[in-house]
Formats: structure tokens, C-alpha cells, sequence
């Protein structure tokens, strides 16, 4: 079977290779490379022993993905593919809805004229919004996020909803990814973010191999535990084997039809200081921190229920925290420049 893997250059859709390649699927990569390297795919390459057929293009370059579905036997498709900092979403909402929402729209268009209807997509815990209680369950209503990184990704929700309804043989899932960190165990292949880490885990690994002095914790006066926001951490394997869940449920239920949403998290939810020490307590190296004003956006505390996933998809997060700060650790000291 033939998988299409937009943005799988980046972070996840790397170590989603990883994990789809060793379960025997074909890949096409296509990815712009804005945010991540050709270097991750020579690595995935090395780590798996496959050889993975990449395409450099645009998922708004329409006539690109025509001649890309024209040249392939593609089965299903798996649509990272998009911009991903919060903050920089409220700067420039206009760039975000253009390369998350039209993106998405661009390559359902040349899904549907090259007659693939499977379709798994990379959503977010943001589609909940404020006003859902912790643990978010796929069954409350989507709430309102306030960035537009968040409301491009309920409006992609809703899309393939109506499509759905319009098009009787699409099937897609919306994975609603909670926090990945983490790497692969090898440390070859990591998250390697470009300038100034948005993302607490890599700002950490960074303050640790002495990039940058100290991390700033954004707030301390929430109403959680110890006063700092509160988040579902898992581990970047357990989401990249989330996405092979997904795609094997798919092919083995040939009679769906329609969308569903499935929460990929632990359902733990934890506290940046206990990120902190944790990190600490698996590397030994030290965290120099300070706190800070809150972000603006952050909201204090959630974390998932994923009984849905694990009864419909037969998947769970297995990997402990402590192989969570491991793992980071070793890629960012294997690496300490990224893949540059
Ligand atoms: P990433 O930036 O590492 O990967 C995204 C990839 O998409 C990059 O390789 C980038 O070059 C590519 N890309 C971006 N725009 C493109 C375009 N127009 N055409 C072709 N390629 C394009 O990010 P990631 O952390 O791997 O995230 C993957 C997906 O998961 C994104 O959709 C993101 O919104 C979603 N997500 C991420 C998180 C997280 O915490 N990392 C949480 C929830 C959801
Ligand atoms: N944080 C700091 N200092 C930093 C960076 C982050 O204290 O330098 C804190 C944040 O305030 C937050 C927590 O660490 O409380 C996690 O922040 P991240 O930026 O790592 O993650 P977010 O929860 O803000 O967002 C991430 C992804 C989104 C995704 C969301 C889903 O960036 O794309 O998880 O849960 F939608």
C-alpha cells in the first residue's frame, strides 16, 4: 500500500517514516522542506534500510500534486503538511490560513479528482478551546481557539466533515495530537526547530547543551498544582504509531465511510516544573530557569482522555516520561546544530 505523507520531512511525519517503512508500507514524501531538512529523510533512509521516493513541492502548487497523484498508485494520504507556531498564527493570520486551510483544501481537491478517498489528518488538542473541561473527550463540541493556528485547524475539521457528507466513499480520521516530544531512540532524527524554539521540550534541550542561558516559564500563578501550565507530554514514537493505527484501521474497515476523531494523548497531565525536574532527574544536567509573565494564549491545564483510541484503534501511549527526556536528550546532544 502506497502512502502519501505531506510535511513528512518535519518532526512528526519523520518519525511517522520511521514506523510506517518498518510495517512494510510504500511512502511518497512531499514536502516544501520551510520548516525541516532533506537531511531527516537521508536519516529515516539510513534507520530503516528503505529507500523513500520524495518530491519537493507546495500542497497549494496544484499542478504539482495533479502530476504527483498521476504518477503514483497512492492509497491513502496523510496531510501534516502545515505552519505550527501559536504565537507567530496571531502575527500573521492571513499566512496561516493560507498554508493550513487552503493547503488542506488544495490537496482534497486533487484527492478527489485522482479518485483517493482515504485520509488521515494531523489535528490538535487547540480544536477543544477554553470553554471544554480536561479530560477532552472527541464527543464535546469544538470550541472557539482564540489563535488562528487553532481555528485553521477546526475549520480543516469541518471540511472534511462536509465532505464527507457530499462524497459517500470519504473516509478520514482527525488525529488530535496532544504534545509530542521527545525523539526517535537512536537520537538520529529529532525535532529540529528553526531560530528561536516556540516549544518548551527543545528550548529545554537547547538551554542543556548551552545554546541558550535560561528557559523562561510562563507563568507561575495558574490554578494547577505548582502554578505552571499543565499539559498531555507523549512521547513522538507513541504519536508516530498512532498515525500507523490509524492507517491500518482504516484499511481493515473497508466499509466505513465518514470521519472520525480520535485523541492522541496519555490522558496524564503534567506541570513545566515536573518537565523540568524530569528532565533533570533522566539527563542529570541542570536546568537554569526563570519565571516569567504567562504567553498569551496558554491556556492553565489540559490533558486527554484516549479510551477512544485505544478501543477503536487498539493504541496507546507506552513510553514513560523519563524515555521521553532521555530520547530528546540524546538527539539534541548528538546534534547539537540539528541536522545542519
Ligand atoms: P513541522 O514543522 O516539523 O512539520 C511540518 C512539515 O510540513 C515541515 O516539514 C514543513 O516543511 C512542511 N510544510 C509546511 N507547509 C507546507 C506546504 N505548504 N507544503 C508542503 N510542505 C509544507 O511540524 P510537526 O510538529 O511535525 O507538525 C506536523 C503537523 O502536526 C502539523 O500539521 C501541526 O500543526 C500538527 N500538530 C503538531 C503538534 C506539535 O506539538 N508538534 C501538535 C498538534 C498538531
Ligand atoms: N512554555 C514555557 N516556556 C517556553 C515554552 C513553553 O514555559 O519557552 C510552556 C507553555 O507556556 C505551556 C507549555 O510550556 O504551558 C507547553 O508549551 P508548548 O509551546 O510546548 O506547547 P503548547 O501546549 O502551547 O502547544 C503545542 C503545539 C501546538 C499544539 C498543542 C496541542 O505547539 O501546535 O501543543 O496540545 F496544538
Amino acid at each position: 500500500m502506497q502512502v502519501l505523507v505531506t510535511g513528512g520531512a518535519g518532526y512528526i511525519g519523520s518519525h511517522t517514516l520511521v514506523c510506517l517503512l518498518d510495517q512494510g508500507y510504500e511512502v511518497v514524501v512531499y514536502d516544501n522542506l520551510i520548516n525541516a531538512s532533506a537531511e531527516a529523510l537521508s536519516r529515516v533512509e539510513k534507520l530503516t534500510g528503505k529507500t523513500i521516493d520524495f518530491v519537493q513541492g507546495d500542497v497549494r502548487d496544484t499542478d504539482s500534486l495533479d502530476d504527483l497523484f498521476a504518477t503514483r498508485s497512492i492509497d491513502m494520504v496523510i496531510h501534516f503538511a502545515a505552519l505550527k507556531a501559536v504565537g507567530e498564527s496571531a502575527q500573521c493570520p492571513l499566512e496561516y490560513y493560507q498554508n493550513n486551510v487552503h493547503g488542506s483544501l488544495c490537496l482534497l481537491e486533487a484527492m478527489a479528482k485522482a479518485g483517493v478517498n482515504n485520509f488521515v489528518y494531523s489535528s490538535s488538542a487547540t480544536v477543544y478551546g477554553e470553554a471544554n473541561p480536561s479530560p477532552y473527550v472527541e464527543t464535546m463540541n469544538l470550541g472557539s481557539p482564540s489563535s488562528p493556528y487553532g481555528a485553521g485547524k477546526v475549520m480543516v475539521e469541518r471540511i472534511l466533515l462536509d465532505k464527507a457528507r457530499a462524497n459517500p466513499n470519504f473516509r478520514a480520521v482527525s488525529l488530535r495530537y496532544f504534545n509530542p516530544i521527545g525523539a526517535h531512540p537512536s537520537g538520529d532524527i529529532g525535532e529540529d526547530p528553526t531560530g528561536i524554539p516556540n516549544n518548551l521540550l527543545p528550548f529545554i534541550t537547547q538551554v542543556a547543551v548551552g545554546k541558550r542561558d535560561k528557559l523562561r516559564v510562563f507563568g507561575g500563578e495558574y490554578p494547577t498544582s505548582d502554578g505552571t501550565c499543565v499539559r498531555d507530554y507523549l512521547h513522538v514514537m507513541d504519536l508516530a504509531e498512532g498515525h500507523v493505527a490509524a492507517i491500518d484501521w482504516l484499511a481493515t474497515q473497508p466499509s466505513f465511510r465518514g470521519v472520525e476523531a480520535f485523541n492522541l494523548g496519555t490522558g496524564n497531565g503534567i506541570s513545566v516544573l515536573e518537565i523540568i525536574a524530569s528532565f533533570e532527574a533522566a539527563t542529570t544536567v541542570k536546568i537554569a530557569y526563570q519565571t516569567v509573565e504567562p504567553r498569551a494564549g496558554d491556556l492553565p491545564a489540559f490533558w486527554a482522555n484516549a479510551e477512544k483510541a485505544s478501543n477503536v484503534l487498539n493504541w496507546q501511549a507506552k513510553r514513560s516520561l523519563a524515555e521521553m527526556m532521555e530520547d530528546a536528550w540524546r538527539w539534541q546532544s548528538k546534534n547539537p546544530n540539528g541536522y545542519s
